[in-house]
């Protein structure tokens, strides 16, 4: 490892800090068993351990009447998320210029069926930065139904406002998604008016991907 330069941390991050190593290696080994599937002393130390974490990523969110649903990847979290929403013929959906592939394919894979436009939100490539304004007049033109946006993209670090986008794209009900894969807990951000936000923390620290999901979407999430 002494003599490797690792250039893809903003991917994934490598190595890990040491405490993710010991928590895991720990956790593996002290209480690695089913969380709601038994009545045992080890069962529930893990059941408490989730109800913990649960407590702490909204804590760390500041949206504590937020649910968390706890998914295997970023990308099952963005399916399962997408093919939930109900798009209809003619729903507009708007999408950052930084979306991944495991938004803009499933995307693409529900226009094969349901006839959305999918738009990107204006985005001023000679100052980096989006152009709030123009995308006021974008959700006037055509009112979104749903909008995802990339926190913040790991090609260029450009961080999206996905506050101020999201209280726009509310004026007209839409459903709002920020991925957050590079960000959550990095960057400190209150997504309590965010419907949906997803991280994968193999891209901060650890392996497992969560989705905060608000209470007005409660029904949905008590199915993932
Ligand atoms: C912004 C973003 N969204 C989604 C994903 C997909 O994450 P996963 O590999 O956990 O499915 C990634 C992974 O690189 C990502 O960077």
């Amino acid at each position: 490892m002494n003599n490797v330069v690792y250039f893809d941390n903003a991917a994934t991050t490598f190595p890990k800090p040491e405490n993710v190593y010991t928590f895991s290696d720990s956790f593996f080994r002290g209480c690695g068993v089913n969380v709601g599937r038994g009545q045992y002393k080890l069962a529930d130390k893990a059941a408490a351990l989730v109800v913990e974490t649960r407590k702490l990523l909204l804590e760390l969110n500041h949206c504590p009447e937020k649910q968390v649903v706890f998914t295997p990847t970023s990308t099952i979290a963005l399916n399962t998320v997408l093919r939930g929403i109900n798009l209809t013929d003619g729903s507009n959906i708007y999408v950052t210029p930084f979306e991944h592939n495991a938004v803009m394919r499933v995307l693409h894979h529900i226009a094969k069926t349901v006839k959305i436009n999918i738009k990107q939100l204006e985005f001023d490539k000679n100052s980096v930065s989006y152009d709030l304004e123009k995308i006021k007049y974008q959700f006037a033109d055509n009112p979104p139904n749903l909008v995802v946006m990339t926190h913040a993209s790991n090609v260029c670090g450009v961080i999206a406002p996905i506050l101020e986008i999201s209280q726009l794209a509310k004026k007209n009900n839409a459903v709002t998604v920020a991925d957050m894969c590079q960000t959550m807990g990095l960057v400190d951000t209150d997504i309590s008016s965010i419907d949906y936000a997803k991280n994968a923390v193999d891209k901060s620290e650890k392996e497992r991907a969560t989705v905060i999901i608000s209470e007005a979407f409660v029904d949905i999430s008590s199915e993932l």
